[in-house]
């Protein structure tokens, strides 16, 4: 039962506000002892005529509900006070019997397409396109745990003018076997040398384009370079991909949208939308909003031109409910584009889509340069990530099984949940040793949490002791907090879809690791008397959410380490 959920519906059935309102206005009073949760009585004088403290006094006189053991005005307030061992017994009851889908709700259903990583090929996958890969999975986990059925898709960069200048590269400083040994690394390379040599050497951007336009006609060796220069880029790509543990439901990059630009363009002819501006093809968007460009004034059309022809097939495709773009926020005036050129074209599922857009990560402050954030840099990371974890696992608990497959959870896991803690618009610092240490607000923290429940467990098996859900009778502070937050679980997770936002589950999970350490430090669970088979339920009830919410944010939780 959601206890604060119920103290508004009550509250809601003696006054004429909208539930939304009620639940809003809840507070939790300064003094614990006072009560569980507050309901301000100021808004209601309109409505009841009196001052805020006869309301409250009349509202409390009123209302009765067994989930509460008293309800009494305060001053302006109406005070809730949870039964506590109610609360404690069903939340109890409720994750043991739901397992890992304790949880579950049904929020909504339908094709959820999240547009996410999308890394451009031949060039080094950013910290960006890290915190994209990252923040999308966890919200695809998120809505498929409230109904959804998220389509994880990889819209990668694979097609584009730069292609011209790096065949053109390639042919002319290249190495078939440096590629095939390090592609990104050496594509990159070529692509830096074009540029550089280009200030010199103008000339050079006119192979490239005509090396694009071979490209774009067909010829034979341009496309048979383009094909290998993706498949390599790829397979690294679905190296780091592997590592972090993210898996896609299409590869559908730009070079898929090749041959489905013009429909768009004549679509846009037919529907009068297309304006002559200096000699561009755009559309208006009002007073306050610069034109959409859809064709260069040589004829080419540009990235907004594509991403129209990818939100048209994806609609007929997935007929999706709605459609999010995990993608950094300084593409966000592209995204309002987008919507506001499919709104004028007629779709109204353009308010369906969402840009979801996050901040940077820093090291000491400052931007991270993408030169050097290059695809061996984040392999390295996580390599790094995970031989830290390694030496604290050897320092801790020398003699356990399988310290390689540990270390590589809480390593990457350390790396994934620091991304997912921050709200997604802030920017971070990345401070490797920080991430990666077992106390603190860090993702080892909270795995080192589960394992310490889970090991309790084993012990308690060892002495055939086990969890128990009959005669539920804890009555301490600590096992009531930490149930408390047990049972908000549900709500957490409604509120991390809504806002697009793991971090509220990362937060959450933190805040539950350190309720649960506390009635670790508290209460002496192994002791043999009538409560351990409730005390062993709490700690699975701790260890089943906490792995779950480790879950949903891309997370694995090893049951020792
Ligand atoms: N490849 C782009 C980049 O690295 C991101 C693509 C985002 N998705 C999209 N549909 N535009 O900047």
């Amino acid at each position: 039962m959601d206890f604060k959920q119920k103290a508004a519906d009550l509250i809601v059935a003696q006054t004429n506000l909208p539930a939304d309102q009620v639940f809003g206005l809840i507070e939790r009073p300064k003094n614990a002892k006072m009560g569980d949760y507050a309901f301000p009585c100021f808004v209601l004088a309109k409505q009841f005529k009196k001052n805020p403290a006869a309301i409250a006094g009349e509202i409390a006189e009123s209302i009765s509900d067994e989930a509460f053991a008293k309800i009494v005005a305060v001053g302006p307030y109406v005070n809730f006070t949870i039964d506590h061992n109610l609360l404690i017994a069903q939340t109890l009851q409720a994750v043991l019997k739901q397992g890992q889908h304790y949880g579950d709700q049904e929020l909504g259903k339908g094709n959820v397409p999240i547009d996410m990583s999308s890394p451009n090929i031949a060039k080094p996958m950013s910290m960006g396109h890290l915190r994209s890969t990252v923040i999308g999975n966890s919200i695809a986990k998120i809505f498929e745990k409230v109904g959804y059925t998220p389509v994880k898709i990889n819209y990668l960069g694979d097609y584009g003018t730069q292609f011209g200048k790096l065949i053109t590269a390639y042919k002319k400083w290249g190495n078939e076997a440096d590629v095939k040994r390090d592609p990104i690394h050496y594509l990159f390379q070529y692509y830096v040398k074009f540029h550089q040599e280009a200030e010199d050497h103008p000339e050079l951007e006119d192979e490239g384009r005509a090396w694009f336009k071979k490209l774009e006609d067909g010829d034979q060796e341009a496309v048979e370079l383009w094909q290998w220069f993706r498949e390599v880029s790829l397979k690294e790509f679905k190296r780091i991909y592997q590592e972090l543990g993210v898996e896609f439901d299409s590869y559908n990059g730009e070079a898929f949208y090749n041959d489905k630009m013009d429909a768009v363009v004549e679509e846009l002819k037919d529907k009068n939308l297309l304006v002559e501006s200096r000699g561009a093809q755009v559309v208006e968007l009002g007073q306050d909003e610069n034109p959409a460009m859809i064709l260069k004034s040589d004829g080419t059309s540009i990235y907004l031109t594509r991403d129209l022809a990818a939100a048209e097939w994806r609609m007929k495709e997935y007929n999706f409910v709605k459609m999010l773009y995990v993608v950094g926020n300084e593409q966000t005036e592209h995204f309002k584009q987008l919507k506001a050129v499919l709104k004028k074209m007629g779709y109204d599922w353009s308010d369906d889509i969402y840009h979801v857009p996050f901040g940077l990560i820093t090291q000491n402050g400052k931007k991270l340069s993408t030169r050097k954030g290059n695809v061996v840099f984040l392999d390295q990371v996580l390599k790094d990530a995970v031989k830290l974890a390694r030496a604290q696992i050897d320092a801790k608990n020398p003699s356990l099984a399988n310290k390689d497959e540990v270390a590589h959870d809480v390593g990457v896991g350390a790396v994934i949940f620091h991304d997912l803690k921050n709200d997604r618009l802030d920017n971070f610092d990345f401070d490797l040793e920080e991430v990666v240490r077992f106390e603190g607000d860090t993702g080892p923290y909270v795995q080192y949490t589960n394992a310490r429940a889970q090991s309790v467990l084993r012990k308690a098996k060892a002495l055939g002791k086990e969890a128990s859900l009959a005669d539920i009778n804890l009555d301490d502070e600590w096992a009531f907090q930490t149930a408390k937050d047990l049972a908000d679980f549900p709500r957490i997770i409604a509120r991390a879809e809504e806002k697009f936002e793991p971090s509220v589950v990362a937060k959450y999970s933190l805040a539950l690791a350190k309720k649960f350490n506390k009635y670790y430090a508290n209460v002496k669970i192994l002791t043999d008397d009538e409560q351990l088979p409730a005390r062993l339920a709490l700690v699975e009830a701790v260890s089943t959410v906490l792995t779950e919410a480790l879950r949903l944010l891309g997370v694995n939780a090893p049951k020792e380490m």
